[in-house]
């Protein structure tokens, strides 16, 4: 079958029209492109099609199609049980939120003093977990052959190549020097060590052979020590919600079935429902909460709402509906109007200034931690998976299931293992890094919802999206899960997803 590239051409070839090659390049990324070719060839007399045309055609479509109206919900005597129950929220604790608190200026003494953090409190985790080995030596020692038997090294991997035999052979570093390690081909690290990504610290249980070659016989993780942790859960009868990706301003912006789930949360559906409903204590959002304003090439095309104040405007208008006994805690994405790198401050006042006096919704970075009923709830809106998934065939199902993704950050403790994939300013402390075990791991990003109800103690979540697929996810093949609403028990640890599409 012809490409759509060369239907539209066939059909403009018919009309004895030509087109400029960006209109073209525009028109065959739209949705439904013959349509709007024939709608666009009955609407023109022009022989040549411009790129300004098309733009212009593409914009007369969007304009007043899905004008966002927000339904103000009269909010009646509704007394859910999670009312009554007193809120017990620390917000940012550990100082892991870089909301006003940035002081790095990007300079080589930052970079090194980034490394040097993160090596050393990973070390110690390393340092920390058992191991069947004689002893932990560093890497200076280790290449002067310290004994005969096994004895564990720790380092942060730097290189890795296959050697002309089939080897795995790992360049790994320390603060003084840098080592080889060898993965032997069919030995039962090598599966293990294929798995390993850039920047990772690990220990490595070695022999040192005859000629000193440093031979892995086992590579342990920093999340090792998460083995044998039990799920925590909380004593009052209360449940949190998920949201993420809402991209307020974006054409695809399922508004209708937004709507529906804050009714919902206003005790307005029926009494399974209104049961569901009633115990949510809290919403956690983890970014993206609009669209934004030249975050790709061409989004203007995507947008109903082309100002980036009022995209957050109506953003407001929807936050206000949420009942006042939730409470929301709410951090930003890629998308949103922060500085790109992680860690992301909150989004500033300046865009949500018609939020004063609603003291339920609070604003913080990306990522941030928080003891929400004794529980440790870690959110991070979860740019590094894309990275994450291109950079290793292990995760190639990542955009299906996200969970995986969150599985392999909490088995590096750290939200984005391989430095660079992703931009992460170089702040001390590593803000990246997952320090404390969370009970709760919420993340967004990939608009799929995915979850873990007990990953060795912890609950991960993806939230997936109330965006629908857009003209981008078609070209990637993405298929996104949107409009569902996941709310996790508290009290017994399991999860319930309601479908609001
Ligand atoms: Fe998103
Ligand atoms: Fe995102």
């Amino acid at each position: 079958m012809a490409s759509v590239r060369q239907q539209i051409l066939e059909k403009l070839q018919e009309k004895e029209v030509m087109i400029a090659p960006p209109a073209l390049e525009t028109l065959e990324q739209q949705e439904r492109a013959m349509d709007l070719v024939g709608e666009l060839l009955s609407e023109s007399s022009e022989l040549v099609i411009s790129e300004q045309a098309v733009n212009d055609f593409l914009d007369s479509k969007t304009a007043g199609k899905k004008v966002v109206q927000v339904d103000v919900i009269q909010k009646k005597n509704y007394n859910p049980p999670a009312k009554s129950v007193e809120p017990q929220l620390e917000l940012s604790v550990r100082d892991s939120d870089i909301s006003s608190k940035s002081r790095c200026t990007g300079s080589v003494d930052d970079f090194v003093r980034h490394f040097r953090n993160r090596f050393r409190k990973q070390r110690d985790v390393l340092r920390g977990i058992r191991s069947q080995a004689s002893g932990i030596y560093p890497l200076k020692e280790a290449k002067s052959g310290v004994t005969q038997r096994e004895f564990r090294v720790i380092g942060m991997v730097y290189e890795k190549r296959v050697t002309k035999n089939g080897h795995l052979l790992l360049e790994i570093e320390d603060e003084e020097t840098s080592a080889n390690v060898l993965a032997v081909k069919d030995s039962p690290a090598f599966e293990q060590a294929q798995k390993i990504m850039l920047d990772e610290m690990l220990a490595f249980d070695v022999r040192a052979s005859k000629s000193s070659l440093l031979i892995i016989q086992r590579i342990v993780q920093p999340g090792a020590m998460l083995q044998e942790r039990r799920k925590k859960t909380v004593e009052e009868d209360i449940s949190m919600a998920f949201l993420s990706d809402l991209h307020v301003g974006s054409r695809y912006f399922l508004q209708e079935n937004f709507q529906r789930m804050l009714r919902f949360l206003n005790g307005e559906g029926d009494e399974k429902e209104k049961t569901i409903a009633g115990r949510i204590k809290y919403i956690s959002v983890a970014g993206d909460l609009v669209d934004g304003i030249g975050v790709y090439p061409r989004q203007e095309q995507q947008l109903v709402t082309k100002n980036i104040y009022t995209q957050y405007e109506i953003l407001c208008e929807f936050l206000k509906n949420i009942p006042e006994h939730i409470e929301v805690i709410i951090c930003p994405g890629n998308h949103d109007a922060v500085r790109t790198a992680e860690p992301q401050p909150a989004i500033s006042e300046e865009f949500r200034r018609s939020l004063n006096g609603y003291s339920n919704l609070h604003f913080v970075g990306n990522p941030s931690r928080h003891r929400v009923h004794g529980l440790e709830h870690l959110m991070y809106h979860g740019t590094s998976v894309d990275g994450l998934i291109s950079h290793s065939a292990a995760l190639k199902e990542g955009y299906e299931h996200p969970e995986q993704v969150a599985v392999a950050m909490l088995e590096r403790r750290h939200l984005c293992p391989v430095y660079g994939e992703d931009p992460v300013v170089p702040e001390v402390p590593d803000l990246m890094l997952i320090d404390e075990t969370p009970d709760v791991f919420h993340f967004g990003h990939v608009h799929k919802l995915g979850y873990l109800e007990d990953y060795n103690g912890t609950f991960v979540i993806n939230s997936g999206t109330w965006q629908d697929r857009t003209d981008f996810q078609v070209r990637m093949g993405h298929i996104p899960s949107p409009a569902l609403f996941p709310v996790y028990d508290m009290k017994t640890g399991k999860i319930k997803v309601l479908n609001f599409l």
